[in-house]
């Protein structure tokens, strides 16, 4: 496959705070001289953000680490695993095709995937929504055929309950990821064979589905907000922050307490503005808004930094959305235009 950058770019990039402290503590691990070692994160880290691996995102990891742009853009071309065009803005599906999913059904998944997202594989739906595309062998042979949905994996699919996921996930859901047919995690079909002292008294999840349902967004894209920001090697973000003039900014917006802003508890007279012209809000989460007291662009297009903070702490199921898709500066350019 030729992977070459998107025609259409956007024209900076820039970390979110929190991932720029995040993305200088990753490069201090590396001696004096190597910094270039953390490409490979770094550019993750971008993509993680912004979903896709943008060209300015890859200059802005070289210039970071003192490369030139060819050399990033090498490694950036070179792993399948960096998305070079934009992908949906809800999920991009990934579906296992090799053998134990093709034999068991993986087509059928894709199919599924031709007709709920589109024809080809690393095209948008025509909402924007979603991508897809098919992927080598993702290591849960024993619960085929899978896909990656975000950083979940679904698993024992069939092309009804694909179906039923992407359907979900429109509609602002966060489906339970793990084996879709009622297994617990990679036992037999007909149930555990040994190890049978431990089927008694076992939490409700296997582990890796327990860490999804605790985060609560399968989908929510990582903008350093999630994890605390520690750095072992050098104490907490704040020691990097100290030590790095970039990385002030960071740690004094992190530092910002959360503020609610001013909420309104029914629409204006003239109806409530449809929330689902912001990126990534569904019908769901146009709900959570309201119940929020948010109905209108303008009310949301004077959220501080501060305010900003305080409604990704509360979008109960969708937290960090608002910072993660840039409300504030869509809610202001969809005001105008009201
Ligand atoms: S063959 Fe699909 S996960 Fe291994």
């Amino acid at each position: 496959m030729l992977r070459r950058l998107h025609p259409e770019q956007p024209d900076t990039f820039a970390f979110t705070a929190a991932n720029q402290a995040w993305a200088e503590g990753q490069i201090s691990k590396y001696p004096e001289g190597r910094q270039a070692s953390a490409i490979i994160p770094l550019l993750w880290r971008a993509q993680e953000q912004e979903g896709w691996l943008t060209r300015p995102a890859i200059e802005h990891v070289a210039t970071m680490l003192g490369l030139s742009y060819i050399r990033a853009l090498e490694v950036a071309t070179f792993y399948f695993m960096f998305q070079l065009q934009p992908v949906g803005s809800v999920a991009h599906i990934q579906v296992c095709g090799t053998t134990s999913c093709m034999i068991c059904g993986a087509e059928d998944l894709v199919q599924v995937c031709k007709e709920m997202i589109a024809a080809k594989p690393h095209q948008l739906s025509e909402d924007g929504k979603f991508s897809w595309e098919e992927v080598e062998c993702l290591g849960s042979c024993s619960n085929a055929p899978m896909a990656q949905i975000g950083k979940d994996y679904y698993e024992d699919l069939t092309a009804d309950k694909m179906r039923a996921l992407i359907t979900d996930l429109s509609k602002g859901g966060v489906p339970l990821p793990g084996p879709q047919n009622g297994r617990y995690g990679a036992e037999p079909l007909g149930g555990v064979t040994s190890l049978k002292d431990h089927e008694a008294g076992k939490p409700p999840h296997n582990a890796s589905v327990a860490l999804a349902v605790e985060i609560g967004d399968t989908v929510k894209r990582i903008d350093g907000t999630e994890v605390p920001l520690l750095t072992p090697w050098r104490g907490k973000s704040g020691a990097a922050a100290k030590t790095s003039p970039k990385a002030k900014p960071a740690a004094a917006r992190s530092a910002a307490a959360p503020k609610k802003p001013r909420s309104l508890k029914a629409p204006r007279k003239a109806g409530a503005d449809d929330l689902t012209a912001l990126k990534g809000v569904g019908p769901k989460l146009a709900e959570v808004l309201n119940s929020l007291g948010f109905y209108h662009y303008d009310q949301i297009a004077k959220w501080s930094d501060a305010e900003i903070a305080w409604v990704d702490e509360n979008l109960e199921g969708f937290k960090g959305r608002a910072s993660r898709d840039g409300w504030v500066l869509q809610a202001a350019d969809l005001a105008q235009k009201a």
